[in-house]
């Protein structure tokens, strides 16, 4: 990418109108592509994430000899994976690269410790330095011969792949990712695996699983899953719209004094609506409509508009549900009346970059009153904002924020190394810029 397009400049504008059509959600698309490589036939995948990490998970699978196609358009691929079956997997004949994709490093992680070949996989510089003991632990637990960088912490990791046994295990960490490692290696293992949650993490393996004939249940907190006995069946399906990318939208339409934005098809899990719940607490009008199951998920369309938010207390079990918005709820909390206080969510600090220093830093720098916490942060709302140069600290949700940010400061807000929104949403500027058609930046 030539160097100028890392460099993005957001001016205010008088109004935000328009509709917002979301990329496909990136944890379902990474699942739908896993669990259909396992599957016996084909299946069909619509509106795909089309960002960097899903494709990342496409390349891995495909150096693991499954055959995928990808047609559609750009921001809206179908994939056609051709099921390898349960053991029709094979041995890369290079290093697997997950580049920037924890998810595809953890879920393939715990796959390819139930397989019988060597795999190692790396992934980019944020990447190695993103914890994978939380991996390597508990499947080491289920006999995995598995081995890591620094003390078995960091990645590149080395799997020799072998038969696994069942396990229970309270999980360590409210991860999604560890949760679906573990699933995904319990399909392989001998005898049933058991998981407890002290917090629960989203559920879209859990979802997708079961439509696919596994046997998997879950009783409040506890997940059971019993090793495969006949092949899953491939699921096609229609991927609902990123929740976590219309967060985005949502904060814009909300802060912004003249605006109203709907977005359509929206995936509304409810282990990943808690963005929804604070926005609505904090005072938002948004309202859903038209709301519907695809594969075993709900969605909905959503429609927000200007609004006088107040302050609120974030923490304890909400969370995990909606730790990727934090970026981005700061934001309205920077906007919002009063004080925003976010505890409980030093996970932020293992994410793409440091999420408390990065979000902390670059926000103070456009004049937000804004304190670190070593889990969390507290935000004064309500203080002038003003464009200046800030950087996405190579982090998609960063870039993403700091854009809607600049809708509202006074001046030009010019944001460095703005090219990583792709790893999660590559038509976000676009759509920022001539969907919401007022807004020229
Ligand atoms: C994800 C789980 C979450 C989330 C990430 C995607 C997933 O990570 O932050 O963006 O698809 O399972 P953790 O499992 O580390 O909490």
């Amino acid at each position: 990418m030539a160097k100028t397009d890392t460099i993005r400049t957001i001016k205010p504008c008088s109004r935000l109108e328009g509709e917002v059509v979301l990329p496909g959600d990136k944890s379902i698309s990474h699942r739908a592509v896993i669990l259909n490589s396992l599957a016996r036939g084909k299946a069909q995948i619509d509106n795909f994430a089309p960002g960097a990490d899903c494709l990342s998970t496409v390349r891995c699978l495909k150096a693991l000899g499954v055959k995928i196609d990808r047609k559609g358009s750009r921001d809206s691929p179908i994939v056609s994976v051709s099921g390898a079956g349960e053991d029709g997997l094979k041995e890369a004949s290079n290093v697997l690269d997950a580049r920037n994709s924890a998810t595809t490093m953890r879920l393939l992680g715990g796959l390819l410790a139930s397989q019988p070949f060597l795999s190692v996989i790396t992934g980019d510089t944020s990447l190695r330095n993103r914890p994978m003991g939380r991996l390597i632990e508990p499947l080491r637990l289920m006999g995995a011969d598995i081995q890591g960088r620094a003390r078995d912490s960091l990645a590149p990791l080395v799997i020799k792949g072998k038969k696994l046994r069942g396990i229970d295990l309270a999980l360590p960490v409210p991860s999604a990712q560890i949760k679906s490692a573990i699933l995904l290696a319990s399909l392989f293992a001998r005898g049933n695996t058991i998981l407890h949650q002290a917090i629960p993490s989203r559920d879209h393996t859990e979802r997708m699983l079961r439509q696919m004939g596994a046997s998997l249940e879950t009783q409040a907190n506890s997940i059971s899953s019993l090793p495969l006995t006949s092949p899953l069946v491939p699921v096609n399906l229609r991927v609902p719209g990123d929740i976590s990318s219309a967060a985005y939208f949502l904060v814009a339409g909300l802060i912004h004094p003249c605006a109203k934005i709907v977005i359509r098809d929206c995936g509304i899990n409810p282990t990943r609506t808690g963005i929804l719940d604070i926005l609505l607490a904090m005072g938002a009008k948004l309202k859903m409509d038209n709301e519907r199951l695809e594969a075993g998920e709900p969605l909905a369309d959503i429609v927000v508009e200007s609004s006088d938010l107040k302050g609120i207390e974030v923490g304890g079990d909400i969370i995990p549900r909606l730790i990727d918005e934090i970026p981005i709820l700061a934001v309205a909390g920077c906007v919002a009346r009063e004080k925003t206080v976010i505890r409980d969510a030093g996970e932020l600090r293992l994410k793409e970059s440091d999420r408390i220093a990065s979000v902390v830093n670059e926000l103070s720098r456009l004049g937000a009153k804004i304190e670190p916490l070593p889990d969390g942060m507290v935000i004064h709302g309500g203080r002038p904002l003003s464009g200046t140069r800030v950087d996405s600290h190579l982090d998609h949700r960063l870039a993403m924020s700091l854009a809607v940010t600049g809708l509202v400061a006074k001046g030009e807000t010019v944001i460095g190394h703005a090219h990583v929104a792709q790893v999660s949403y590559p038509a976000f500027w676009h759509t920022l810029q001539h969907a919401l058609n007022t807004c020229k930046s």
